[in-house]
């Protein structure tokens, strides 16, 4: 359903864009027109326009974000400028003959890319506080990454030099919120990152659920880099408990539960997760007004009833303005919601599928839970 409504909404503006493209490469090699051999002219403006418009299709590709860019920015300079001259005044000649028209989203798009590129290589903290009165003591703090996308499209050592950093800041408890690894990843590269993410320290441990890419699900069997056990494997050599629709008593004021990926089926309800994690209760037994921190990869505010939900998936939307439309079509794209519960949504450490981010920082969070 939810498909359908990104189809409804992004298909015709993207046909309105091609149609502007078309236009647009058309009036800038109209001086070809006063050229001899018109006639071969004509053919080569189509040919180029079509080219244009075929890139744009393919918004996931290096080309397609890269002309989607220029043909949204050309939009607002035509905007623009067309308001400035109404306002202003000014003569035709002096106005839409300007080569700016063209430098200027030209300019910005280059600008955009290389700050998407630096942008997604450049790894920053992010935190959160919430008060709750159901923990006892000094708190936790919880330090999540989700959405590494090891191998990918971010350069290897960006998490690496940050492991430091993170143990500097004590976390009682880390979580890893899926996507660690991803269809380009290869297997030396699994061993790899798993080795980098057991150099975190912390209280209670390393904690981990699946994201929609680590299994390389969207892959055909023979294709994959690591099978389902060798993942496992290097997951417990780590020492990272794995989480899959699992919950898990962290101390007497707190249940973890760590929900199974929308991508691998059916899974439990929160409510018989919860009743999972208390079957397990020890010692001393937990309080009954205790701290639910519920983690699921893909933010989903639909089910069941928990004190925080911690997600990523989203990565912000990646490239400016699709998360914005993301919000819009009601899909918590980034930050905290408190509507229907309490959620905060990460963009991740690094992104997919091309190398830049424009919509959101590179992050992992640290939050502080008292
Ligand atoms: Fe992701
Ligand atoms: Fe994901």
């Amino acid at each position: 359903m939810k498909f359908l409504y990104y189809t409804l909404a992004f298909v015709p503006v993207l046909i309105l864009l091609l149609i502007y493209a078309f236009r647009l490469i058309m009036r800038l090699t109209k001086p070809l027109m006063k050229l001899e051999k018109k006639k071969l002219w004509k053919a080569v403006r189509i040919a180029l326009s079509l080219i244009i418009c075929a890139m744009s299709f393919m918004v996931f590709s290096v080309p397609g974000i890269i002309s989607l860019h220029f043909l949204v920015l050309a939009l607002i300079t035509d905007i623009v400028m067309w308001l400035v001259n109404k306002v202003c005044k000014l003569k035709k000649e002096s106005k839409w003959n300007s080569s700016w028209r063209y430098l200027l989203p030209a300019i910005a798009t280059i600008a955009f890319i290389f700050y998407g590129y630096w942008n997604l290589n450049h790894l920053v903290v992010t935190e959160y506080e919430l008060d709750s009165q159901k923990i006892d003591g000094n708190g936790y703090r919880i330090a999540f990454l989700s959405d590494v996308h090891y191998g990918g499209i971010q350069k290897k050592q960006v998490l690496k030099e940050k492991i430091d950093e993170i143990n500097a800041k004590n976390p009682d408890l880390i979580i890893l919120g899926g996507d660690i690894t991803e269809e380009e990843t290869s297997n030396e590269e699994m061993h790899e990152i798993f080795e980098i993410l057991s150099g975190l320290k912390s209280k209670y441990g390393t904690y981990y659920v699946y994201g929609n890419h680590d299994l390389q699900l969207y892959r055909d069997k023979e294709q994959r880099s690591y099978s389902w056990n060798e993942y496992l494997e290097a997951l417990h050599k780590a020492g990272i408990t794995v989480l899959d629709d699992e919950a898990v008593i962290i101390d007497k004021d707190f249940l973890l539960i760590g929900r199974k990926d929308l991508s691998m089926g059916e899974r439990l309800s929160l409510k018989d997760l919860e009743a999972f994690g208390r079957a397990f209760e020890l010692g001393g037994g937990i309080k009954p007004d205790y701290f639910i921190l519920e983690i699921d990869h893909q933010p989903n505010l639909e089910e069941g009833k928990s004190d925080l939900l911690l997600s990523g998936h989203t990565h912000g939307g990646q490239m400016w303005p699709i998360g914005i439309i993301m919000d819009i079509l009601g899909d918590p794209t980034y930050g905290e919601y408190t509507k229907k519960k309490h959620l905060i949504v990460s963009s991740g450490v690094a992104g997919w599928g091309f190398p830049f981010k424009t919509a959101k920082r590179s992050e992992y969070l640290i939050i502080d839970v008292k």
